[in-house]
């Protein structure tokens, strides 16, 4: 089978198509054709070494030091059961299903094997595989930071950089939940988080959400251009900020950001949980949560992909569509 190669950190220019093994199914695991899989901002950062402030040595020594550890990456499909090993029961060959291995990737590939009880679900009737391929990284990510802030119907939520795949997802489950959501986004976006929910939107070139004060009870951070303290005083007193791409700074600040200012942080990397991905599936069979679609590229064009997604602009997901090879 073919699958993308990361030989080194660097630009989209060291992912190599390769031919490699492909694998078997164990007692337990599926083996599954991957139909589609997506370039999320999680695998340009591995591709590309660029992390968070403070967080570089930590990154490195938890993802390989000059090379990614595991080179296939691809964070989340979906696709179709090609074999089962023994013991499973859950799913047979000619399932359609969608999975997020999350940090441990591997989704860059024509195949790829699963644990049937690690994230792995049937793909909702409803949903293109593009559609299935796209709920997981930016569904699961938003719905854990949602569910940690405790955002209640009718409280107030901005949320910055919501066209993104985490923040178009935020907006959603916000939505879904009764909040009243103010998004930060560029002009070109305003109509698309309007779409998913926004009762408001700041257009970040024109108009500065800090010149507010005690506005909101809720900031969902996406974009990690502003931290904690940038935004302290637009929050309402009791009001949590939520550092989806926050550094190692504001994650050292959750210890104390309570006890000192009366305002809690919630940082770091976000659970990666079958109840999340499956509520998130759920949500999207019953046309609660709608997966953002940019583009997609064929397997082929896997650099471009990347390339397109580095410049930082996309809107929702990025599709790799893998047409099998006849
Ligand atoms: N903590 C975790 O476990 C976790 C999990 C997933 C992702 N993340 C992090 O969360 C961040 C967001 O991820 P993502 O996948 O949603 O990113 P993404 O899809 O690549 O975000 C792209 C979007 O960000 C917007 N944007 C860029 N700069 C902005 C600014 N200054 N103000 C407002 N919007 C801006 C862009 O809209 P415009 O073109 O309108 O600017 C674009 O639509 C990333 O840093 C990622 O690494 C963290």
């Amino acid at each position: 089978m073919q699958a993308w190669i990361c030989t080194a950190y660097g630009p989209p220019e060291v992912l190599a198509l390769r031919e490699v093994e492909k694998p078997n199914p164990q007692a337990g695991e599926i083996l599954v054709r991957i139909v589609a899989t997506t370039v999320n901002s999680g695998d340009v950062r591995v591709r590309a070494a660029s992390v968070p402030r403070g967080m570089r040595l930590l990154v490195r020594l938890a993802l390989g030091w000059s090379r990614p550890r595991q080179p296939v990456l691809g964070t989340e499909l979906s696709g179709i059961v090609e074999a089962a090993g023994e013991t499973v029961t859950k799913f047979r060959p000619g399932d359609e299903v969608f999975a997020f291995p999350g940090v441990k990737m591997g989704c860059h590939a024509e195949y790829r094997i699963l644990k049937e009880n690690e994230r792995v679900f049937l793909k909702p009737k409803t949903l293109s595989f593009a559609e299935a391929a796209s709920l997981s990284f930016g569904g699961s990510t938003a719905l854990h930071f949602m569910r940690k802030a405790n955002l209640a119907r009718g409280e107030k939520l901005l949320v910055i950089g919501a066209s993104g795949a985490v923040g178009s997802a935020i907006v959603q489950i916000a939505k879904h939940i009764g909040a009243e959501v103010t998004c930060v986004t560029s002009g070109p976006n305003g109509d698309l988080v309007r779409s998913l929910g926004a009762s408001r939107v700041i257009d970040y070139r024109n108009e500065d959400f800090k010149s507010e004060r005690e506005s909101y009870h809720v900031i969902a951070e996406c974009t990690g251009v502003h931290t904690f303290s940038d935004c302290r005083h637009v929050l309402k007193p009791g009001g949590r900020f939520l550092g989806i791409a926050a550094g190692l700074p504001d994650m050292v600040a959750m210890l104390w950001s309570k006890a000192v200012y009366g305002k809690r942080i919630v940082a770091g990397p976000a659970e990666e949980s079958s109840p999340l991905v499956q509520q998130i599936g759920e949500w999207a069979e019953a046309g609660i949560f709608k997966p953002v679609i940019d583009r997609s590229f064929p397997f082929q064009a896997m650099r471009e992909a990347h390339d397109y997604v580095d410049r930082g602009r996309k809107r929702g997901s990025v599709v790799i569509e893998v047409t099998p090879r006849s």
